[in-house]
């Protein structure tokens, strides 16, 4: 385990006053995580993305609080001292406030998050101040806002024209009046990015594919490693082909198998002759 104290809200405004991008990425498992709190990465999301990128289904809509709940446990098991953002499903808050906050309380005392994301701009704002005002850390989303992806009218950048970047930058006042502590942009021009950073006042701006100029960045792990067979979107890097990798290792394995290479001696455990012997009288 890392020997780092633990990420709090203090750190990450330090961080961001100091002029040191924050790192943040997704992760819906313990092993990931356990490996992203050996890398230092200070922000942790389990997004509703999990419902694609693990679960195997088309949008993130069919996700539940339960499914929220159990990967987020296992992600803070992974990772004692990241900052953890609990994502809130689809429906887990849009219908009222009530609901917004007993959610966001459900991921703070099932799944020891720090905060809770829920996306939507001025007409969220309402469920934002419910959530702060019951002690819960709330970061907004903004732009490519993926459960609402049919009514953008599919995955693109969000926010080109003039009128629709003063929207969004409207919103994000909205959301840092409400209470929001941080807010992630997703899929916006570079330049929205740089005036609402610019004209945050107590509000960490983070980017998901709107450039360099925020506090901090975020990317969907499975993206950065070649982890999702469906697409790669145009804003993510790839630090790596972990996917080609494990599909090689199952080729291998599968081939192994077949002529009889695995198991070796060493993957299995023999018996003492006498102990054999013993054992060949008590079957007779
Ligand atoms: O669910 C998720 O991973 C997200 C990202 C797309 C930001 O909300």
């Amino acid at each position: 385990m890392t020997e780092r104290k633990k990420v709090v809200l203090p750190t990450l405004f330090r961080k961001a006053r100091e002029g040191k991008p924050i790192t943040w990425l997704t992760c819906y498992d313990y092993p990931t995580a356990y490996l992203q709190e050996q890398a230092g990465i200070d922000m942790i999301l389990v997004g509703d993305s999990l419902g694609m990128t693990m679960l195997g289904y088309d949008s993130t809509l069919p996700v539940t609080m339960d499914d929220m709940i159990r990967h987020t446990q296992a992600v803070r098991r992974g990772a004692p001292t990241a900052f953890l953002i609990g994502d809130m499903p689809y429906m887990s808050y849009q219908a009222s406030t009530e609901d917004a906050v007993r959610n966001a309380g459900r991921f703070m005392a099932e799944a020891s998050t720090d905060a809770v994301k829920l996306e939507g701009g001025e007409e969220m704002a309402e469920r934002i101040e419910g959530i702060v005002r019951a002690g819960i850390p709330a970061i907004g989303h903004l732009g490519l806002t993926p459960q609402s992806v049919s009514s953008l009218g599919g995955f693109r950048l969000q926010g080109k024209g003039a009128l629709q970047a003063k929207k969004i930058i409207d919103d994000a006042k909205a959301l840092e009046k409400a209470g929001a502590f941080a807010i992630l942009l997703e899929l916006v021009p570079d330049r929205v990015c740089q005036v609402i950073t610019e004209r945050a006042e107590n509000c960490l701006i983070m980017s998901l594919g709107s450039g360099p100029h925020a506090h901090g960045q975020l990317l969907i792990y499975h993206d950065m490693f070649g982890l999702y067979p469906k697409f790669t979107p145009k804003m993510a890097k790839v630090f790596g082909n972990a996917g080609e990798v494990i599909l090689n290792g199952l080729k291998q394995y599968n081939t192994e198998v077949t002529d009889g290479t695995f198991p070796a001696t060493e993957n299995y455990f023999g018996m003492k002759d006498e102990d054999y012997e013993e054992l060949l009288t008590l079957l007779d």
